[in-house]
């Protein structure tokens, strides 16, 4: 690359890792800082501590040669020319995004610029973060004339994050000069002039030289609002089809077709209209509630956003009532929960719907055995293991005996289970699947009765197996 930029990116967690290793495979000089050592040492040694495709091989590629990581922000803040800040903006009491670890950041950075610098808000923050971010390094005593602080959102997905980062629908900058704008087009210009694409080990997706990243640069506020009204979005997309799908139960529809047909529309599109457990995962939630708090502060009831998130609480509900309406009791049922991560390909398990319904499972009296491809570990510290709570090593050791397998989560191993094995260890053939992955017909042939969501569920005319395979 000709115009590499040094860059710091500070947290190295799914966005700030994900950013720096792609920032260093399009060329650029990073160093990514985080203040949890275990972290950094494992990173500096080569492990990667979240769940991400494509992740270990990049780091492997850029490790020591184009990314390095440490805890010293002052030192890694002082050779860079961008810092990028990606730590967490989680949901405080009041449904506003707690900016402190934000703040904790800017701070840190004040103490160490001696020289131009452009401070890009990569995390997600409410409109005029970027004004309050110039104010606490003024407030340090920072001359104005040594920085700029620039709006430039992240819209990757975790378990698609890495692809997402490198193939992205659009870059998004919020600047309030031609300088800092300048500098954030020649970080991005290996992407949006496609030059990145024709490097023969480039990872292969949706971009190409001919159809490269598109880039809309626009005001700080804009780009602060474009990032939480597209999440709200897409959180209204999914609580819409799911609203839908009560519907489309209530009357003998089908919300697989529905959404299909509706998905065939180019202006609404088919993307974000699985009907399913209902939305999690660490950003939907906390975003829609800032988004909602951010129009408060402007005297807006934005009622809307309101109404998202009570279908998207409601339909936990929905699921934990088909559940009781598949088994009659839960009270000293042995039931399998397959899947823990908020989402399939991933291991995070922040606001997983999947652990919520395990706990009300639990709570209800019966014992779960759960398997998850990857969250296990993570899952462990919220639902220790006990004797009502077993952790499988595969779908079929978990399902042994089971009164019920219920599929929480949408991992593709989930799609494509042996239903004759898993017929032969349950001990009734019952599937509750909240992510509908299946065909109901072919489960039926499958000897299952079968629960989805917004589909009509099918029973057998009586769940038994044939007595030997029960004996
Ligand atoms: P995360 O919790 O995975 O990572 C944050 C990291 O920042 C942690 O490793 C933490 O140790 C580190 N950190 C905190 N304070 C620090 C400090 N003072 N100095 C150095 N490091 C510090 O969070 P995340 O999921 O990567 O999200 C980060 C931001 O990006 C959030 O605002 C989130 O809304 C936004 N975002 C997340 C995603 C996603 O898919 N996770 C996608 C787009 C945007
Ligand atoms: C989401 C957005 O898709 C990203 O663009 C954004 O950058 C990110 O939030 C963020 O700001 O953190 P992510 O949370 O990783 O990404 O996952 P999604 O794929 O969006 O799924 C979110 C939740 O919605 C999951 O629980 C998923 O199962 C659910 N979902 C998604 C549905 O129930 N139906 C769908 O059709 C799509």
């Amino acid at each position: 690359m000709t115009n590499p930029v040094s860059i710091c990116v500070i947290g190295s967690g799914y966005v700030g890792l994900v950013a720096a290793v792609c920032f260093a495979e399009i060329g650029h000089r990073v160093v990514c800082v985080d203040n949890d050592e275990a972290r950094v040492r494992n990173l500096c040694e080569g492990r990667v501590p979240i769940f991400e495709d494509h992740l270990p091989e990049l780091l492997a590629r850029h490790l020591k040669r184009r990314v390095e990581f440490t805890t010293d922000l002052g030192q890694a803040v002082k050779g860079t020319e961008a810092i990028f800040i990606a730590v967490g903006t989680p949901q405080g009491d009041t449904g506003a995004a707690d900016l402190s670890y934000v703040e904790a950041v800017v701070s840190e950075i004040a103490l160490s610029i001696s020289n131009y610098k452009v401070i890009v808000e990569k995390s997600t923050v409410p409109v005029y973060t970027n004004d309050w971010i110039r104010r606490v390094l003024r407030r340090h005593g920072v001359d104005p004339l040594s920085f700029d602080v620039v709006s430039n959102p992240e819209f990757l997905r975790e378990g698609t994050a890495v692809v997402d980062f490198l193939h992205p629908d659009r870059i998004v900058i919020g600047a309030s000069n031609e300088r800092s704008a300048n500098l954030m087009r020649r970080i991005y210009e290996p992407l949006t002039r496609g030059s990145y694409y024709t490097q023969p080990d480039a990872l292969p997706g949706p971009c190409s030289t001919f159809n490269p990243a598109r880039l809309l640069v626009t005001s700080t506020q804009s780009s602060e609002i474009i990032k939480h009204a597209s999440n709200a979005f897409l959180a209204l997309k999914i609580s819409f089809i799911n609203a839908v799908a009560n519907l489309a139960e209530a009357v003998g529809a089908d919300i697989v077709d529905i959404a299909t047909g509706m998905g065939m529309d180019s202006r609404i599109g088919p993307g974000f209209l699985k009907a399913g457990l209902g939305y999690g995962g660490s950003c939907f939630p906390k975003d829609v509630a800032a988004f909602h708090w951010v129009a408060q502060q402007q005297g807006m009831d934005f009622q809307l956003l309101k109404e998202i998130r009570r279908i998207n609480e409601a339909q936990k509900d929905v699921f934990f009532n088909k559940v009781l309406s598949a088994l009659w009791t839960l009270r000293g049922k042995r039931l399998t929960a397959l899947g823990l991560s908020f989402k399939g390909n991933t291991d995070d398990i922040r606001e997983s719907p999947a652990i919520d319904i395990i706990k009300r499972l639990l709570e209800a009296g019966s014992a779960v055995t759960v398997y998850d491809p990857a969250a296990m570990e993570r899952a462990r510290e919220v639902l220790p293991a006990s004797n009502k709570l077993r952790y499988a090593g595969d779908i079929y050791e978990a399902s042994n005996d089971a009164d019920a397998v219920l599929i929480l989560t949408d991992w593709k191993e989930f799609a494509e289970i042996d239903l004759a094995r898993l017929n032969l260890v349950v001990r009734f053939p019952i599937v509750i699947d909240g992510r509908n992955l299946y065909n109901p017909q072919k489960m039926l042939r499958h000897g299952f009765t079968y629960v989805s969501v917004g589909r009509p569920a099918s029973y057998q005319s009586v769940e038994s197996k044939p007595r030997e395979a029960v004996l």
